[in-house]
């Protein structure tokens, strides 16, 4: 792939569209990683000569960038694009989806079938080739199809254009060689790819020099990322070690790890870099033996909770984040008690749960023993429960503390507060001056509530 071929396009199309006032608005579904494409793909629209909006109506173009690792999205996305067929008829907006869902057949056969009014399809290995699709279809108004089966490259040097200010994504690899069972991942973002640490490296350090305070470091998989020996970095924690050298960058997140890659090096790293919060995402997904056998997990409950302790010992003040799925095939009452059984062992400072979605393709969508929805229902409700207790009685061990806070912004639902967040990822809101935006405060948390603590400086 030739990047110069395609900022070329960048500044042709930039030159058709002077002067015109052009507008792109994008709509992004799914996960951090597809969040952050849709930062590049932004990138490249703006350098075109596009500026963005939230109103549908004044695009010219329109992307969605989908996701399809979970049940509705397919739903939402054909809902959407039936919206925009006539705005298409009568101004001729450009019509783009991309992302995982473009990487799955039976999606692409129904757009062909039935929504064949989309001028691009693109999909997560083709990304980068947004501008010279853009190109063919504005000079020839013809429709695209750019979809790779094979692994992409890593695409380096295409421009970017982030939608916050403080906190920036950088992917550091693309792609899963895991194959959960119940995963569609692997198929759709393909082979494992580390970025040369170098490029990760470069582009932390030029967030850190815009005045960015927080970076989290993004992969299907990140502690098995392999450096290319570039600046002597080969492994994750290496990476890690690397990024904490940066100045201006204060806080370091990552997502999302594996629990059989987490090896004592990264636990190490963790431990030694000051600025790498000590929340850490550690996705479970089942607290059966059984289960996460049939998942191809890798790990067994005990193995698990013995990370976990292993990780709270060694790491002070480690707090611990997860996913988990309920009613994966083959799960019975037993199985699912294992799980809230590491729950409660655990105390989880927040837990992501998802009912188990069968997704075309998988290994989990062929088995025969599928569970029944008012069980998986039933079990979410249950877990749901735990899970929120357990949040409500953690928020109480706040108040009365002082929290390091890098503060946001203004709170989105009160113009007079202050947001940010803790280490340990909390929401907290209080009154004070704007020009604390950006700086991590200490501030005396006085009151608890669900889903914020309260703070007052
Ligand atoms: N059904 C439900 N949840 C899923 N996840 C991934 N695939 C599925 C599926 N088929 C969840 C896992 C993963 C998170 C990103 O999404 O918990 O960690
Ligand atoms: Fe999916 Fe498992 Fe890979 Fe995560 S590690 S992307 S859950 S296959």
């Amino acid at each position: 792939m030739n990047v110069e071929e395609q900022l070329d396009f960048i500044e042709k199309v930039g030159k058709i569209n002077a002067g015109k006032n052009l507008k792109y608005t994008i709509y992004t579904m799914g996960c951090q990683l597809n969040e952050n494409d849709s930062e590049k793909i932004s990138g490249m629209l703006e350098n075109m000569g596009y500026s963005k909006t939230e109103n549908m109506e004044d695009a010219d173009v329109i992307i969605y960038n989908t996701c399809c690792v979970r049940e509705n999205a397919e739903d939402k996305l054909f809902g959407k694009l039936g919206e925009v067929k006539k705005q298409r008829e009568q101004k001729g907006t450009i019509i783009a989806i991309c992302g995982c869902m473009m990487q799955e057949k039976h999606i692409i056969d129904k757009i062909k079938k039935s929504y064949n009014f989309v001028d691009i399809i693109f999909g997560t290995h083709t990304i980068h080739k947004l501008p010279e699709d853009l190109y063919n279809v504005i000079c020839n108004r013809k429709r695209i199809m750019d979809i790779l089966d094979i692994d992409g490259e890593v695409i380096e040097g295409l421009p970017i254009k982030r939608n916050d200010n403080i906190k920036a994504s950088v992917t550091i690899m693309n792609g899963c060689n895991n194959f959960c069972s119940y995963c569609i991942v692997p198929y759709v973002r393909g082979r494992e790819r580390s970025r040369d640490p170098q490029d990760v490296i470069n582009e932390v350090e030029d967030i850190a020099k815009q005045g960015y305070k927080e970076v989290t470091l993004l992969g299907q998989n990140v502690n098995s990322y392999k450096g290319n020996g570039n600046l002597g970095i080969t492994k994750f924690s290496e990476l890690l070690r690397a990024v904490n050298k940066i100045p201006g960058i204060e806080r370091i997140r990552f997502v999302s790890p594996h629990p059989k890659d987490f090896s004592d090096d990264v636990i190490d790293a963790i431990r030694d870099c000051d600025k790498v919060c000590k929340l850490i995402h550690l996705p479970l997904q089942s607290g059966s033996t059984n289960i996460l056998k049939v998942m191809n997990r890798k790990y067994t409950k005990e193995q698990y909770l013995e990370l976990a302790n292993k990780m709270k010992e060694r790491i002070p003040g480690l707090t611990l984040s997860t996913d988990i799925i309920v009613g994966f095939p083959g799960e019975t009452d037993e199985d699912f008690e294992d799980t809230l059984d590491v729950v409660r062992q655990i105390n989880y400072e927040q837990v992501y749960m998802f009912i188990y979605s069968r997704r075309v393709g998988t290994p989990g969508d062929k088995m025969e023993n599928q569970v029944p929805e008012e069980d998986k229902h039933r079990r979410f409700d249950k877990l749901k429960a735990l899970v929120e207790s357990q949040i409500d009685e953690n928020n109480k061990k706040y108040v009365g503390t002082v929290q390091k806070v890098l503060v946001e912004g203004k709170s989105k639902n009160n113009e007079e507060m202050l947001t940010g967040r803790t280490d340990s990822n909390k929401v907290v809101n209080f009154e004070g001056p704007e020009d604390l935006i950006g700086n991590v405060i200490e501030i005396p948390i006085v009151s608890e509530h669900m889903w914020y603590l309260k703070g007052q400086i």
